[in-house]
């Protein structure tokens, strides 16, 4: 039998375990028997390795033995409304799997029953996956996202949600009209709490499912109400060619955005698989993020994108699950396909992603994205896992290194202990 935890929910707390966490880029930092220590808002104010939290006089509450406390997942990249499509239908590729399966399946979630027990169910498969922050988007319709918001809030979760917007091409089950589209936006930022957790984030669907006109309109609400941005970029061969045809006068996919406004410090773009040298600089330039979703681009035969290059040409790279067309809500998977994927697009083996890379994407390039410094650091909310891997072969043996590379192909059952975010405690077995 496994001790049980008492962790209480709403309360300060000192931790002890072995830490590893990603301060930096590509190296990952480790403390066997290290402490944090966390006030009653759940922010961290101290992360100590055993001879400083005996040095000065710093007590555990709750030790964790040789358990691993690690960085708690950011999925920044996921479609709250394909939850229920998660494993089905990828034997399309991208266009016709959205008019086939994605727009239909995105219409029942404007039902409130279905957005109700869709989010719900969401939101615990995330924090069973020990996901506590995400950027998700919710469907064009406003009660149901507003639904999914509070839902996720309620449960604990923190992040952006969008409504999306989509005015052409699309099925007419859930297009707006360009007008609708902008009044239904308005009415639903008025009725968000952006104190809360979980916030609005514009989300024009992609450069095909938006008019011009609508994209400059969500361009001047996002710079009136300071808001961010995500969309999708450069992710399908025939997107990209279709939006060719759609944007007159562009030589790229990403000039459309940029035209309306939408391209700015922070923006995430999902996928960028067949983003160029053009496309790149053009993100480097202003900031824009790459959400990397490997899993989905290989489930629609998207292509491989290169996302450890990207990040050797300074544009800042996360990770996102992308459900439905990804078919996992684990990050430890998403990371694992994202190493995999990187030996089949790097030319030089030295190139290919690692692990403490992977796991730095996963982590800490999302948490400057939310405005906070990389790694468990003072200031920084505490989202942390306590995972056990005891009953895998020789973990007493391997490095913590070790044991975080295995748990992202390989985890025992019940391998999460418990899943902090901020103040709150969401899973403790
Ligand atoms: N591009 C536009 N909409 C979508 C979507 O729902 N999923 C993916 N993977 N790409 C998109
Ligand atoms: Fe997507």
């Amino acid at each position: 039998m496994r001790t049980k935890y008492e962790f209480d929910d709403y309360g300060a707390r000192a931790i002890r375990g072995t830490i590893v966490h990603a301060p930096v880029y590509g190296e990952l930092e480790v403390l066997p028997r290290g402490v944090i220590t966390v006030n009653a808002l759940g922010i961290i104010t101290g992360v100590y390795s055993e001879c400083q939290a005996k040095a000065k006089g710093i007590e555990h509450t709750i030790d964790l033995g040789d358990k691993l406390i690690l960085q708690a997942m950011c999925d920044m990249h996921l479609h709250a409304p394909q939850y229920p499509m998660m494993g089905l239908g990828t034997e399309l590729e991208l266009l016709d799997w959205l008019r086939t399966y994605t727009y239909p399946i995105e219409r029942k979630f404007f039902d409130l029953s279905v957005a109700r027990d869709t989010s719900y169910a969401l939101a615990k498969e995330l924090i069973q996956n020990g996901t506590t922050r995400i950027c998700a988007f919710s469907s064009s319709d406003v009660d149901s996202t507003l639904e999914l918001m509070r839902i996720l809030e309620a449960e604990g979760l923190h992040g952006y949600v969008g409504k999306v917007n989509m005015d052409r091409n699309c099925n007419s089950l859930v297009q707006e009209t360009t007008e609708q589209s902008i009044t239904e936006t308005q009415k639903w930022l008025i009725c968000c709490n952006r104190q809360n957790n979980i916030k609005p984030i514009i989300t024009p669907r992609f450069t095909p499912a938006c008019t011009d006109t609508l994209m400059k309109e969500l361009g001047v609400i996002t710079d009136m109400e300071g808001l961010r941005v995500q969309s999708h970029l450069s992710e399908n061969l025939d997107e990209i060619d279709w939006v060719t045809h759609l944007v007159p006068g562009t030589t790229h996919y990403w000039q459309s955005y940029k035209q309306a406004g939408l391209w700015k410090n922070k923006t995430l773009m999902a996928h960028c698989v067949w983003s160029d040298d053009n496309e790149t600089s053009a993100m480097q330039e202003s900031g824009v993020y790459m959400v990397h979703c490997p899993t989905s681009n290989m489930n629609l035969a998207s292509g491989f994108a290169a996302a450890a290059d990207k990040h050797r040409k300074h544009v800042k790279v996360v990770l996102g699950s992308d459900i439905g067309a990804g078919h996992t809500l684990n990050m430890f998977d998403v990371m694992a396909s994202a190493i995999q994927t990187s030996k089949h697009v790097e030319d030089l083996p030295e190139d290919r992603l690692t692990v403490a890379q992977a796991y730095y994407m996963a982590t800490s390039a999302a948490q400057e994205w939310f405005d906070e410094e990389p790694g468990f650091c003072p200031g920084n909310a505490f989202h942390a896992l306590v995972v056990d891997d005891s009953q895998l072969p020789n973990s007493s043996m391997l490095t913590p290194q070790a044991r975080l590379e295995r748990l992202l192909y390989k985890r025992q059952q019940d391998w999460l202990v418990a899943v902090f975010a901020k103040e709150r405690c969401l899973y403790n077995i």
